[in-house]
C-alpha cells in the first residue's frame, strides 16, 4: 500500500451553535483512503461529539440533503473527497449562509418550499388525456435538464442577490425556481397562456427575475452541473424583453387583444 493511501489525521473546523450564535471548533480527526467529508463529519460525531447536528440520507449525491459550505464553498459534503485537501489543509465547515441555522451544520430551508408554492404548476393542455401528449424530442431534452436537480438549494446559497441580503428575499425566488418558470414557459404543451397566465411577466413581476445579472455563481455550483444561466435564465430574460420591447411581439399582442374583444 503507498504511503498516500494510509490513514492520516486531518484537521477539521466546524461551526458549532444556533439561531442564537455559535462559532468554529476545532478537531483532529481519522480521515481514510476514499472518504468524503460527510464520512469525517460522521467519524466526529461516532467518536467526539455525538451531538454534532447535521442533514444528510443519500450518501449518494441525489437526495440534496447535506449541503454547507467546505472553505467558504457551498457543495454537498457526500460528494466533496478528502483527496481534493492537501493534509495539513485545514478544512472548514459551515453551515450554509443564506439560510437560517437550526443547529450545528442544519440550516432551516423552508424559504425554499415557500417560492416553490407560488409558482403555479404545469397547466394540462385541453382535449388531450396523459398518454397522449407528444413532444419533440429536443423540447423533451430541453427540460430534461433541468429536472435532473436534486433541490440542494446551493445555487440559492450563493446567489448574491439573496446571500447577504434578507432584504431581497421577498422579491425573488433564486436560480433554482426561476429555472422552474423557465422550464413550464418552454414547455409547448404548457397551457397556460390560454388561462391567461403569462410565465415570463410573473418571472419579472413577482419573481426578481430582473434582479439577476446572470453572473453564474449557480451554475458553479450545481452539483448536477444544470447550465441554470446559460440554459434557463438568460433564454427566459431574452423572452421577457423580446415581449416587453420588440415592437412586433407588441403589435401582434395588441392585434391579439382587440380580435379577442370583437
Ligand atoms: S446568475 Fe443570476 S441567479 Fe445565478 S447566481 Fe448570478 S444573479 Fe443569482
Ligand atoms: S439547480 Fe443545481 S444547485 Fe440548484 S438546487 Fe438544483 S441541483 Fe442544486
Ligand atoms: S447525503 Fe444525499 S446528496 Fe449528500
Amino acid at each position: 500500500m503507498s504511503a498516500q493511501s494510509d490513514a492520516y489525521k486531518a484537521h477539521f473546523r466546524i461551526w458549532r451553535g444556533d439561531a442564537d450564535g455559535g462559532g468554529l471548533e476545532d478537531f483532529r480527526v481519522e480521515v481514510n483512503d476514499g472518504e468524503v467529508v460527510l464520512d469525517i463529519i460522521h467519524r466526529l460525531q461516532a467518536t467526539q461529539v455525538p451531538d454534532l447536528a447535521v442533514r444528510w440520507n443519500c450518501k449518494a449525491g441525489k437526495c440534496g440533503s447535506c449541503s454547507a459550505e467546505i472553505n467558504g464553498r457551498p457543495k454537498l459534503m457526500c460528494m466533496t473527497r478528502m483527496s481534493v485537501f492537501e493534509r495539513d489543509e485545514t478544512v472548514t465547515v459551515t453551515p450554509m449562509r443564506t439560510f437560517p441555522v437550526v443547529r450545528d451544520l442544519v440550516t432551516d430551508v423552508s424559504f425554499n418550499y415557500a417560492k416553490a408554492r407560488e409558482i403555479p404548476s404545469f397547466v394540462p393542455p385541453p382535449g388531450l388525456e396523459p398518454g397522449e401528449y407528444r413532444m419533440r424530442q429536443e423540447d423533451v431534452g430541453r427540460s430534461q435538464e433541468f429536472r435532473k436537480c436534486i433541490e440542494c438549494f446551493l445555487c440559492q446559497d450563493t446567489c448574491h442577490v439573496v446571500r447577504d441580503h434578507e432584504e431581497n428575499k421577498s422579491a425573488f425566488a433564486g436560480p433554482r425556481f426561476l429555472m422552474r418558470i423557465a422550464e413550464l414557459d418552454m414547455h409547448p404543451l404548457d397551457a397556460a397562456p390560454e388561462t391567461g397566465l403569462d410565465r415570463k411577466r410573473t418571472a419579472q413581476e413577482n419573481h426578481g427575475l430582473g434582479h439577476c445579472n446572470i453572473t453564474k455563481c449557480c451554475t458553479e455550483v450545481c452539483p448536477e452541473h444544470i447550465r441554470i444561466t446559460d440554459n434557463a435564465l438568460i433564454p427566459l430574460k431574452e423572452r421577457s424583453v423580446d415581449r416587453k420591447y420588440d415592437p412586433l411581439v407588441w403589435l401582434g399582442s395588441k392585434i391579439r387583444r382587440r380580435n379577442r374583444t370583437d
